[in-house]
Formats: structure tokens, sequence, C-alpha cells
């Protein structure tokens, strides 16, 4: 196809806005996918797939529109929604030249879509303003178009309306997308050049890296290099997904395709990176490509420590589909072997100990998360932190934290409270926007480290589930944190011990050790539990001893009972981990680290 009858465009929209439900009717409409197959298979498949994670939706779908008898291919792009993502976002945007700005008609936008929308206007996209569901009766369009219209400029009424569940409007949106996206437009004769914009592992045929080509075209069973890397490989299959994987005789300049290499892991198949052809390579690579950083760490522990090769082949697996997780073995004294695992964000966090436990069976404990803290010690000496136990002892010049700038989108009645969390999570207002006239858009630059512990749930219960957040990591700055351990019997519990401001300190340490006074039996002897930062006690609670012998309640000769509580009582023994001379339950570890 040649670039002038080619349209790039992605859908920007927040979860459950239609975004899926909109695409299947693009593709019914436009007779990629004929309507007897659209239900009997297509909508199946996309049920299964839905039930089977995020990681294997089609990335990219190719779709033929006729406007005014010339017909034009139209490439959908799949953006992953999320704020955690916002690197591999950005690559998506940058393989497009246009996108669909998905509204659900009843509900506005929310901080995610903002925060991808503006990411689409920072890369010069075309926007096509569009109001979903409008079928809905709580559907409200005027309000939501005018709100629309402030945001990225424009009149009220070229806001498109349309319902994904209807169809009403879809055909009129395709042709706006024919009619106000560019073509893309690249050398045709230069060395090929072509962006990753997604890569994924499929158990049959290894990765399938998906590709916008910028300049020139690629071919089947040459040799292509990546420029990252200047690794080299063949090309065993090229081709587009009409839904359905359809090799082809090549992609010419401004297509959109997928590639098949052989190579059985994505970090050979970089999202970001440069494909070009290994005999006459481009000499530059296209810019934007980044390693992707983890800025979260958990400490991930079997509950039963006999899962931990179980733990070590899962995270082996999840790592050939997944570039940014990172891992390596950690061992607690408290919680036994486990991995240090570095995140995106918390959502990644989330995706992965959910595939764990789902995928894999796997009962796990996982710890406080914690950030990249840079520990300069008075001697000079810098220390990167991303566990408390590697928080150097001595005294300490200067720590360094992450810092966030973050978007939250609420009604306007919530603002106080708001402002009040924020404000307690050591944030600043940067600035504060009526998007209409009761929802409000707030900006805050906040520490990494004070929203990866529970601020979405608080920020949640205090607007009653209305506010949405998206943050993006924004530079680092000096705080004045310290580290607090948790000592029972004067020994020092590790997975306890957290980085917090030296102002939350206190409060941190009766926390916990109040938790602990609950949770911990009593025992034979007197059980000091303390807070500490370095060698000072902050708090203190006791555990009062008891002198109980079980079997003084059985007076007389009931053997088998006798032996019932023995048995018992071992059984008791199992699930406790000794820490020094002091017991402590399984459970007890589990419901301190579950409620941060
Ligand atoms: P994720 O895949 O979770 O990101 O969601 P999505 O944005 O793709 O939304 P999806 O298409 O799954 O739609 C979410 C819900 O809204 C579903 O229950 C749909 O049936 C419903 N829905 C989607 N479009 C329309 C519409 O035009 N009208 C009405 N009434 N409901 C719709």
């Amino acid at each position: 196809t040649k670039p002038a009858s080619i349209r790039n465009f992605c859908i920007i929209a927040h979860i459950d806005h239609g975004k899926s439900t909109l695409a299947d009717r693009m593709l019914q409409l436009t007779g990629a996918v004929e309507e007897r197959v659209m239900r009997a298979q297509y909508l199946d498949r996309m049920d299964i797939e839905r039930e089977r994670g995020i990681t294997i939706k089609s990335q990219a779908v190719r779709m033929p529109w006729e406007v005014d008898g010339e017909t034009y291919a139209l490439n959908m792009i799949d953006t992953p929604g999320h704020v955690d993502f916002t690197y591999e976002v950005s690559r998506s945007l940058a393989a497009c030249e246009g996108a669909i700005l998905l509204v659900d008609a009843a509900q506005g936008i929310e901080a995610q879509t903002l925060a991808n929308l503006y990411l689409a206007m920072e890369n010069d996209l075309e926007i096509i303003p569009v109001l979903n569901k409008i079928d809905l009766p709580a559907a409200d369009p005027e309000k939501y178009a005018a709100e629309i219209a402030g945001l990225i400029g424009g009149s009220a009424d070229d806001v498109l309306r349309v319902s994904g569940k209807t169809g009403e409007g879809v055909d009129a949106l395709l042709d706006r997308v024919v009619g106000t996206i560019p073509a893309p437009v690249g050398d045709e004769d230069a060395p090929a050049r072509a962006m990753i914009f997604d890569s994924v592992y499929d158990a049959y045929r290894g990765v399938v890296t998906f590709v916008r080509m910028i300049d020139g075209k690629l071919e089947p069973r040459e040799k292509i290099q990546m420029m990252s890397t200047g690794s080299t490989h063949e090309l065993l299959e090229i081709g587009v997904s009409s839904p359905e994987p359809v090799p082809s005789k090549g992609l010419g300049t401004g297509e959109v395709g997928y590639l098949i290499t052989g190579v059985k892991d994505v970090r050979q198949s970089k999202v970001g990176d440069t494909v070009t052809n290994a005999r006459t390579p481009a000499e530059q690579a296209l810019t934007g490509y980044e390693e992707p950083k983890p800025m979260v760490f958990s400490g991930l522990y079997p509950i039963d420590g006999g899962d931990y090769p179980v733990l070590r082949e899962a995270l082996d697996k999840l790592k050939l589909s997944d570039a940014a997780l990172v891992y390596e073995p950690e061992t607690s004294v408290a919680l036994g072997f486990g991995f240090r695992c570095g995140f995106l964000g918390l959502l990644h966090l989330e995706i992965i100990s959910e595939r764990l436990r789902r995928e894999f069976n796997l009962d796990l404990i996982a710890t406080a998360p914690s950030v990249i803290y840079q520990v300069q010690r008075e001697d000079g000496e810098l220390v990167r932190v991303t566990n408390p136990s590697e928080f150097p002892d001595g005294r300490i010049e200067k720590i360094i934290e992450p810092v966030v700038r973050s978007t939250i989108l609420a009604p306007k009645d919530y603002v106080g409270a708001i402002m009040e969390l924020c404000q307690s999570r050591r944030g600043t207002l940067d600035g504060m926007d009526y998007l209409s006239e009761d929802r409000v858009e707030l900006r805050y630059r906040l520490p990494l480290g004070e929203i990866v512990f529970d601020f979405f749930d608080h920020l949640k219960s205090r607007t009653q589930g209305y506010a949405s957040l998206d943050y993006e990591v924004d530079g680092e700055q000096e705080a004045d944190l310290v580290k607090v351990d948790i000592l029972l019997q004067g020994e020092q519990v590790d997975a306890f011990s957290a980085i917090v401001h030296r102002d939350k300190a206190y409060a941190y340490g009766v926390l916990m050790s109040g938790k602990l006074k609950e949770l911990i039996p009593r025992q034979q002897f007197e059980v000091p539990i303390q807070a500490a930062i370095g060698a000072r006690i902050i708090a203190r609670e006791n555990i009062r001893a008891i002198r109980k012998d079980v079997l003084s309640k059985c007076y007389g000769g009931d053997i088998s009972r006798k032996r019932k509580l023995l048995e018992k009582q071992k059984e008791g023994k199992k699930r406790m981990k000794m820490v020094g001379r002091v017991e402590v339950p399984q459970e007890a570890f589990i419901a301190v680290l579950s409620t941060g």
C-alpha cells in the first residue's frame, strides 16, 4: 500500500469506556472480520484473551475502508492504558499520526486518559474527540463535549458522538479518520528503519514483534539488525494482522505489521528499538529508545517455603514476555527464601503478583513496596537502597528520593479531602483547574515513596471512588528519612523495617508494635516489642509471659485427650517462625505486611 492511502491511529480511552467494543464494531463495519465469524469466533477469542490478561491482545489491526471510491488501509494500534507503562504508551503513540480520544458520555474524561491525551498532543498527533455510549440514558454528551473542547480546543460541535454498542456514528468516525489524520511520510528509498512499538511472547511462535515502518522496506528471509545492540536475525515471517496474522511479501514505508525472527525472549526485541536491514543498515536509529527502569521494589516470598523453585521458574517464564521485570534472590530471617523484584510501578507489581497467583498457583507474601533511595554517608560514599536492609549504618550526610508529578481528577466537592491527603503525604500543589463546573484537575508533586504505600486506597475512600489518579516520575529531592527497625526481644525482624520520613517514624513504630502485640501469642517469657531508629528506641510494647502448660488442663488420665493436645501444639509449631527465642506465627507476618 502506498503511504498516501495509509492511516495509522490509536484509541486513547479509560478502562471500561468502551475501546474493545468500538474496535470490534470497526472490524465488523470495515469487513475485516466477517459478520458470521465475528460472533462465532472473534468475540469468543477476545473473551479468552480478556480472561488471560493484558499481554495477548491484538497489538495492531489493519482494516480496509472506502471513501469516495478509494480504498484506504486503516491501522489501529493498541496502546497500554496505564501510566506505569508511559514509555510503552509513548512508543505506540509515536507509531501513529492520529488518535481517537474516546470518552464515556456518562462519565467524562479520567486522569489516565488525560495524561495520555497530553502525551499524544506533545507527539503532534491529530486528535479526533469522540463521546461513546450515547445510547445510555445517563449520557450527557453536551456537558462532556464542552469539557473536551475546553481541553483540546475547537468547538463542542466537533466532538463526534457514537455508540460502540449500537454502531451509531461509527461509519462517520471512520470517514473522519481518513479525512483528518495525515498520511505517513517517510523516505521509501532509504535503508529500512522500523520502530518496535510492542513485542509479545507467544508460546507457539516465540516472540512476535510489532513494528511501524518509518523509512524503506523489509522483506521476508532477509537479515535484519536491532540497532540498540547490533544483533542480527533472519526474518522468518513478516505480515499484517487483519486481525488474524497474514504473512505478506514485505512491509513498506508507513505500514504497520509484525515480524517473527525466532528469538525466544522479548528483551532481544525491545520496545522502542529500531530495526534495519543488516546488509545496508541505516546510519541513525530512530530517537527514543530507553531501557525500562524499575521504580518500585518489593520482596516476594512463597508462603510455603517448598514453593521457592516454582516461584523461580514462574519468574523466569514471565520475564520472557515482560522486559521490564527484574528480580534477584533474597533471603529474609523472617520470611525465608524469596526474590527482590523491581517493577515499573504499582500496577505492574499488582499485575505480576496476580499472574503468579493465578497462573502458577502460588501463595505469596509481598513486603511493603519501596522505591530507590540514594543515601550519601558521611564519608562521601553513595549507596543505592531499594530495600530497608541495605540502608547504611552510621552517620548519613543526605538522602535523595524520587518524586512524581501527579494528576488527580475529581468532583469539586472532594477537593478539600484530596488536598488534606496530599499534604499529609508531603505533597506540594502545582496547580488546579476546573475542567467543567463541577470537575477539578489537581496537580501535585509527591514523593514516590509516599504513593507506593496505600495512597490510592485512601484517595478512593476519601472520594467515594470518584477520584482518578495518574503520575509520572519527575526528578528527585533531598528528604529527611530514617530507617525504623522493629525488634522482638532485642532481635531485629528484617521484614518489618521501613524507610520513612522522620516526622512519621514515631507513628510507624507505634502502629507496628501495636499490631504485633495483637498478633503474637503470649510465650513462656516476657517479650518486649520495640521500634528503633539506629540504637534509639522510639516505641515499645510488651507481651506478658504465660506459664501455660497445655497438659495442666488434663487432670486425670484421659490419655487420648492429652495426645490430641500435644499433637495440636506440634502442628501449631510448624507454622511458627523463630525470631531469636520468640515464636511468631506465619499469619502475623502476613497480617502485618498485607495492611502496610
Ligand atoms: P477494557 O478492555 O477493560 O479496557 O475496557 P474497554 O474500554 O475496552 O471497554 P469495553 O469495550 O469492554 O466496554 C466496557 C463496558 O461498556 C462493557 O460492559 C460494554 O458492553 C459497555 N459498552 C461499550 N460500548 C458501549 C456503548 O456504546 N453503549 C453502551 N450502553 N454500553 C457500552
